[in-house]
This record gives C-alpha cells, sequence and structure tokens, in this order.
C-alpha cells in the first residue's frame, strides 16, 4: 500500500469526499455533505453541469471501469469516504471491489444491492422473514407466464425481474394486456433483466418511502417522503423517474411508522444479518398503505431521486458523519438528526418529451430566483463551450424549497419556476396537493 493510500484511510479524517453518480441526488448528497468544516472538497464522478456550482465541488473525469486508474487517482487525492448513488454500480459490486481497496464505502455490496437487482430474489427474502409484500409468481417463459395470467382471476402487475431503470413495470388493464407486457419482456425489450418476469397481486393504498441509513447491523431512519411518480396533474399519464416530493410524510404518523418498524423494517435487517449480508448503506423501503396495513412494493439499495434532493436540505452538518458510520459498522442506532422543524418539497422541471424521446442541448435561462431556504439540484445539464447552461436529460432540474409549512414550500418553488426557463420545459403544477392546505383554493 502506498503512502499516500495510509494517510488517505485514516478512520479519523473527513477532508475529502467522493461522490459517484450523475443526476440531483448526487448534487443533493454533495450539498448536504460539504455542509460540515470538516470537509474540504466533494469530488463527483461524474456529476454534472449542476455540481460545480455547489461548495467545495468538483467533478472528475475518471473511467471507474479502469480500476488501477481510478484506484491510484482516490490514493492520489486522499479519498477519506466514497459514497455511491446509483443502483448500476452498486449491483455490479463497485462497493465490494473499494472495500477490498481499503476504502470507507457508503452503499451495499453486490449481495444486499440484490434487494433491487432481482425482483424475485426481493420477494423470496420477504416471504423468508414474513415481510408484508403482494402475493406474487414468478416465471422463466411466455408458456408459464401464460398459464398464471390466464389462471388468475386477480388483476396482476408485471415486472421485469433486474434492473429497468424504473421502467420494468407494468400495470395492465386486461389479461391480453398483461400478456402483451410479458411477451414484449421476454421478446428481450430489457435485455438480460427480462429472463424472468415476476408477476403480481395488485394492491391499493397511498404510496410512502421511507430511508434507512444502516451499517449492517443497525439503523436510522431519514424523515419520511413521498414521490409523485406520474408525469401529469391528478397522477395523470405514464410512470416517471419521479415528478417531485415532499417531505415528510404526514400519512405515516408516529404510530403507523412504529407498525412499519416492527412488521417491515426491523424484520428486513434481521433476514439481512441471517443471509450474512453486511448491508453498509442505504434501504430505501417503497410501500404502500393498504386497508391491510403497510406493504413492501419494493425496496431500492440506493436513495430516492427526487425524495433525496428533498430531503437533504433537512439534514444537519452532522449528515456526513452518518454516512461514515455507516460505512464503518459503527452507528449507534440513537443519533439524532436537527431537522429545524422544517419541511421540504421538491418540484422536477423536464424536458419536453420525457419519459419517451426528448431534445437535449437547450439554453436554459435563470432569472430572478428568491434564494431563501431554496435550492436548484441539477439533475441533467451540461455546459456549452461558452459556459452556457443546457438541458442535458429527461429530468433537468430539482427545485427544493424549505418553510414552516407545505403551502410556504410550493409557493416558493413554483414562484422560482417562473424564473427558469427552456425550451419544452414542464412540470406538474400539483406536486404536494395532499399536503397543501390551500391547494384547493390556489386551483
Ligand atoms: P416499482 O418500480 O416496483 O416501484 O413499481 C412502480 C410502480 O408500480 C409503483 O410505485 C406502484 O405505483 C406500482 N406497483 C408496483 N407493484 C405494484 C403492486 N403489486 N400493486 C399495485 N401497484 C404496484
Ligand atoms: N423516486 C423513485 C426512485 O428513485 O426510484
Amino acid at each position: 500500500m502506498s503512502t499516500n493510500s495510509t494517510i488517505s484511510k485514516d478512520s479519523s479524517r473527513l477532508e475529502n469526499i467522493l461522490i459517484i453518480g450523475n443526476g440531483g441526488r448526487e448534487n443533493a448528497l454533495a450539498w448536504a455533505i460539504q455542509k460540515n468544516d470538516l470537509v474540504k472538497k466533494v469530488y463527483l464522478i461524474p456529476g454534472n453541469a449542476g455540481s460545480e456550482r455547489i461548495n467545495k465541488c468538483e467533478r472528475l473525469k475518471i473511467d471507474i471501469n479502469n480500476k488501477k486508474e481510478f484506484v491510484e487517482k482516490l490514493d492520489l487525492l486522499k479519498i477519506d469516504l466514497i459514497v455511491i448513488g446509483p443502483e448500476i454500480p452498486l449491483a455490479n459490486g463497485l462497493a465490494d471491489f473499494l472495500r477490498k481497496k481499503d476504502f470507507k464505502v457508503f452503499g451495499p455490496g453486490k449481495d444486499g444491492a440484490k434487494l433491487e437487482y432481482s425482483k424475485s430474489w426481493a420477494k423470496e427474502f420477504m416471504q423468508d422473514a414474513n415481510i408484508p409484500t403482494a402475493n406474487f409468481w414468478k416465471v422463466n417463459s411466455l408458456e408459464e407466464a401464460k398459464k398464471i395470467i390466464y389462471s388468475k382471476s386477480i388483476p396482476l402487475i408485471v415486472k421485469a425481474d433486474g434492473l429497468a431503470s424504473g421502467k420494468g413495470v407494468f400495470i395492465p388493464e386486461s389479461k391480453d394486456e398483461c400478456f402483451a407486457a410479458a411477451k414484449l419482456i421476454f421478446d428481450g425489450k430489457f435485455g438480460n433483466s427480462g429472463n424472468m418476469i415476476v408477476f403480481e397481486e395488485k394492491i391499493e393504498g397511498p404510496e410512502v418511502s421511507v430511508f434507512a441509513l444502516c451499517d449492517g447491523k443497525k439503523y436510522i431512519l431519514l424523515p419520511t417522503a413521498q414521490d409523485h411518480k406520474r408525469l401529469n396533474d391528478n397522477d395523470k399519464g405514464p410512470n416517471t423517474g419521479g415528478m417531485g416530493a415532499y417531505s415528510p410524510a404526514p400519512l405515516l404518523t408516529e404510530d403507523y411508522l412504529d407498525r412499519v418498524i416492527k412488521e417491515i423494517i426491523d424484520p428486513t435487517i434481521v433476514e439481512l444479518n441471517k443471509k450474512n449480508i453486511d448491508y453498509r448503506g442505504v434501504i430505501y423501503f417503497g410501500l404502500m398503505l393498504t386497508k391491510f396495513g403497510p406493504k413492501v412494493i419494493e425496496y431500492n439499495c440506493r436513495f430516492g431521486d427526487p425524495e433525496c434532493q428533498t430531503i437533504m436540505p433537512l439534514m444537519d452538518k452532522n449528515f456526513v458523519f452518518l454516512l461514515e458510520k455507516c460505512s464503518m459498522g459503527k452507528l449507534t442506532g440513537d443519533e439524532k438528526i436537527e431537522t429545524f422543524d422544517k419541511v421540504s418539497g421538491c418540484v422536477i422541471a423536464t424536458s419536453k418529451g420525457y419519459p419517451h424521446e426528448y431534445k437535449t442541448g437547450l439554453p436554459i435561462k435563470i432569472g430572478k430566483l428568491d434564494p431563501s431556504d431554496c435550492q436548484i439540484f441539477d439533475s441533467g445539464t451540461s455546459l456549452s463551450k461558452n459556459g452556457e447552461l443546457l438541458t442535458d436529460g429527461g429530468r433537468v432540474l430539482s427545485i427544493v424549497c424549505q418553510d414552516k409549512d407545505f403551502d410556504l414550500v410550493f409557493q416558493k418553488a413554483y414562484k422560482n419556476l417562473k424564473e427558469i426557463n427552456f425550451d419544452g420545459i414542464y412540470f406538474r403544477n400539483d406536486i404536494g396537493h395532499q399536503v397543501r392546505k390551500s391547494f384547493s383554493k390556489e386551483n
């Protein structure tokens, strides 16, 4: 081991942090991490054009697949903690690789990431641990799929087993639509991710997201959140990665959350341990609150986007310590996060056409913003040769505001959104409608 790496892996240092990923989620993490005075520099690989507007942040052009060059650079930069944002590098075992090189890493290994990258495995995991979730049937061929579809009398949801960037879930209206979805998956629409299909019983109820920072044995919960997955107002239109969110979600009262902890979160941690999975990262519980109680819709092995952008401004300057403690297996489980009695909301501005085809490279103009308790976390932006901010993704920007209540939060968010312009800008007008008292009057 080089001298550099010995210094960089000193467990008491937190000067140089590296974040892997390029979305609004990673920018929000960077923003929360840099708040701590011990942190001198936050590097992002690759980040996006918004990353370097954040205090202490710098983007690095490094190919993480060139492992030798990657590790040499991390040693040179004396990286003290690595946070892996997206599911794909986690599913590919990047956290395992970096831990073997002695880095402190926030993010599960390949074994833990399986909670997200194999839906059938996650369903069996829940079955083993008696965790409430929708009934399911897994199949490996269209023949088997046909048998399930035409023998069940209940509505079914169709899911490609593997990762599909949030596009592998179908909610068919009829048996024929259900069969068409299964055929699409087995015909290779999602490559190897569609080698297996999971059919699920369709369950009903509002959805909430719960995030547990986990050190392998202990965990602490972040404020809860509610995402808005559909493209259009009134929850119409196609599913997207997420059009906005708010936090905390009042639907999860303290009592209900206690129930979720007992029936879902604690058994998940126990089962991970039973399976010898040392999970050091965030577990995202996508829950549906049904009339029979809370049920897990899905696990993710990463922070949700845009829930992360929404929650990060509620974190105090000690957030980076929580990530570090998780990476070292040193949580006490009693850590408290000071949220300053504020609530937070996020609205996503997208390119015209998202979640289908859209153009990129369109200039973004930002007027006069009300900056108090308001952040813009770029989701998909780039810079032109002359330094002009351009659109570079389906989801372009996340506007996030905090205030005493959700009415004030979303008033500020929508006022600021009026100051942002690019050709074809689109956003939902009803984000947070569930928690805006004045919503019906506004509309
Ligand atoms: P997922 O990618 O698994 O979160 O699924 C995307 C969306 O599909 C969820 O947020 C739910 O709205 C819906 N969904 C997934 N599974 C079910 C289910 N078993 N019953 C009803 N809706 C579901
Ligand atoms: N917001 C949902 C997700 O990140 O999958």
